[in-house]
């Protein structure tokens, strides 16, 4: 293997750019000349491809973001996109893939390697919903982020004795929303997973009050009601839905705060930076042992390598022990 190509692909992930670090650097260092595709798939398409050094990937590791840039590309799902792609790949001479991003992103991946190249994936998405991995890139920089909010929110919920509604990221996905509000305290947490029950919201917040606490904090997974990206208009949104139920059944001051793409940026936390290094650097290895179609993962706080068909021939759920817990505790 003497070429090999990098692509972050589908929602960027703080860690992202620790990843490619790590992977160019690998490679550099075992011989190989390192490539970086712009713009995930779609860069493959439009040729967008140049070399990767140990100069470009200087001073990256603490940047949110993906210096790669990305893309969800509708071409590439063409027979005629994947053969621009190709040709471009062949004319760079490249022989090894590595793909950073969710299921979608390992789904090219495999198409890649179905037309004779070698790819590794790495799970890199805020939601980490990917299977054969604990954790992926940028899931706990995201938590982090909501966390921080959520002591904000709760200041100024103390103050004014108000109930707020905060809806984060995870359109099928209830990983966010689950640990936020196991880590904030909320006094509910809707997630995508399990049917809403609006009115045990309310017999939450009514019981709060019981017991002299006059604010409540519910958090919101934006997917809940379905596809929050499917044409639905910004006041339809799953906390605005919420919230005005709250408001009709209890008659208090209800706000609600949409975190939306804060929680995608930012600087990586020592756990994303970790975390992106340690499979940017395996990725690479087993793409020079002549390993593909594999992932690389978190399991167990060690590495573990899985096949990609296993990694995306489902959705991780939420733990259902740690959802029980979360509920368990805002109902005392
Ligand atoms: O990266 C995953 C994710 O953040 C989801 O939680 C969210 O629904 C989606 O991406 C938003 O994607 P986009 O930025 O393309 O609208």
């Amino acid at each position: 293997m003497k070429r090999i190509a990098i692509i972050t692909s589908g929602g960027d992930a703080p860690g992202m750019n620790a990843a490619i670090r790590a992977a160019t650097l690998t490679a550099i260092k075992a011989g190989c000349e390192v490539f970086g595709v712009k713009r995930g798939y779609q860069g493959l398409i439009t040729g967008e491809i140049s070399e990767l050094t140990s100069l470009t990937v200087s001073d990256i590791l603490h940047r949110g973001g993906t210096i790669l840039h990305s893309a969800r590309s509708k071409e590439f799902a063409t027979a005629e996109g994947r053969e621009k792609a190709i040709k471009h790949l062949h004319d760079f001479g490249i022989e090894g893939i590595v793909v950073i991003g969710g299921d979608g992103s390992f789904r090219g991946a495999l198409e890649l390697s179905n037309l004779g190249f070698a790819t590794v994936g790495i799970p890199g998405t805020i939601d980490n919903d990917i299977e054969c991995t604990d954790l992926s890139i940028g899931f706990d920089t995201a938590l982090n982020t909501v966390l921080d909010s959520i002591n904000k929110i709760r200041d100024t919920a103390v103050s004014h004795d108000r109930v707020y509604v905060v809806e984060v990221m995870g359109k099928n996905s209830g990983f966010i929303a689950l640990y936020a509000g196991l880590a904030g305290g909320a006094d509910a947490v809707l997630i995508p997973e399990v049917e809403p029950d609006l009115d045990q919201v309310v017999q939450r917040i009514e019981m709060v009050s019981r017991i002299g606490r006059r604010h409540s904090i519910v958090i919101v997974a934006e997917g809940i009601f379905g596809d929050p990206l499917s044409g639905r208009a910004f006041s339809e949104s799953a906390a605005f839905k919420v919230a005005t139920y709250i408001n009709l059944k209890v008659k208090k001051d209800t706000r609600v705060t949409i975190l939306g793409h804060i929680q995608r940026g930012g600087s990586p936390s020592a756990l994303d930076r970790t975390l992106g290094t340690r499979f940017g650097a395996k990725a690479v290895e087993l793409l020079i042992s002549g390993e593909s179609r594999m992932m690389v993962g978190w399991v167990d706080h060690d590495l573990k390598v899985s096949p990609m068909d296993e990694a995306i021939a489902r959705k991780k759920r939420v733990e259902p022990e740690v959802y029980a817990l979360a509920e368990t505790l805002a109902s005392i």
